[in-house]
């Protein structure tokens, strides 16, 4: 997969390397992925890719940088039958199975909850869920081949991981169907499983945190997730918290 770039207009050939619930929608630009997918007329099994965005973006309000000929940008549309209120599993699902994709080529790899890529104590890639109605996007950026970051954005990627540029086309079909298989088993309700691939992963547990949620600050050691996902951090007095959504940092981290 390692040592020859695909060059942008050999992505579409992507599309022929995916299984067969999945059809690729590969365009060269878009304003976001996760856009694309969520509208009426773009149905679950396709994987809505882009060479670039114009106004990709990442969790919280944030940005997501998508220079082109670089890296990957895609999100996968699905309308799940569980209820909503399980529905914020599907980014940590998205995260473990992406992360046990990623193992084979970055033994490395690490997942921060809740659906944070990272190697090294670098981001890598990011995963935004976002819902409409009956429907969701499971919006995924991966930095494949960028070598250079702002330092601001403490970020990497599989280049500067591992010497060697990608093939975005082999790499984007593996990476979709393994997103994908991450959105079925959650659906099925196999929590366990998603769970359980997700555990092996997880960089916070036993380190000093920050979670910050709806504005308030709380501080406490991670103590891995629960059976629905939630992270848990056990606070200075011994107490356990469980945090449904929001961000948690390393105490040593920048928010
Ligand atoms: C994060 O870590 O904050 C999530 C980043 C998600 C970025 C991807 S790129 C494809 C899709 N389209 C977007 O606009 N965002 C997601």
């Amino acid at each position: 997969m390692a040592d020859q770039v695909a060059p942008a207009e050999a992505m579409a050939g992507a599309g022929s390397l995916l299984p067969p619930e999945l059809t690729l929608l590969w365009l060269a630009q878009v304003s976001s992925t996760n856009d694309l997918a969520l509208t009426e007329t773009c149905p679950q099994g396709t994987v809505v890719a882009a060479d670039s965005q114009e106004k990709g973006r990442g969790r919280l309000g944030r940005v997501w940088q998508s220079p082109p000929g670089q890296n990957l940008y895609f999100s996968l549309p699905f309308f799940p039958t569980l209820p909503p209120p399980n529905w914020g599993g599907f980014s940590l699902a998205v995260g473990a199975y992406l992360g046990q994709a990623l193992h084979a080529l970055l033994p490395d790899i690490g997942l921060k909850w809740p659906n944070d890529l990272y190697v090294e104590g670098k981001k890598i890639g990011g995963i935004l869920l976002e819902t409409r109605g009956h429907k969701l996007a499971a919006g995924i950026g991966v930095n494949v081949n960028q070598a250079v970051f702002p330092p601001a954005l403490n970020a990497s990627s599989l280049r500067l991981c591992t010497g060697k540029d990608w093939r975005r086309d082999e790499l984007l079909a593996v990476l979709a169907a393994a997103a994908y298989e991450g959105l079925c088993t959650w659906n099925r309700a196999d929590f366990t499983t998603v769970i359980g691939l997700w555990r092996p992963f997880d960089i916070l547990l036993g380190k000093p945190v920050t979670a910050r949620v709806n504005g308030s600050c709380r501080r406490g050691i991670a103590r891995g997730v629960d059976g629905e996902g939630r992270l848990l951090i056990e606070d200075a007095s011994g107490n356990l918290f469980s945090l449904h959504s929001g961000e948690a940092t390393l105490a040593t981290e920048q928010p």
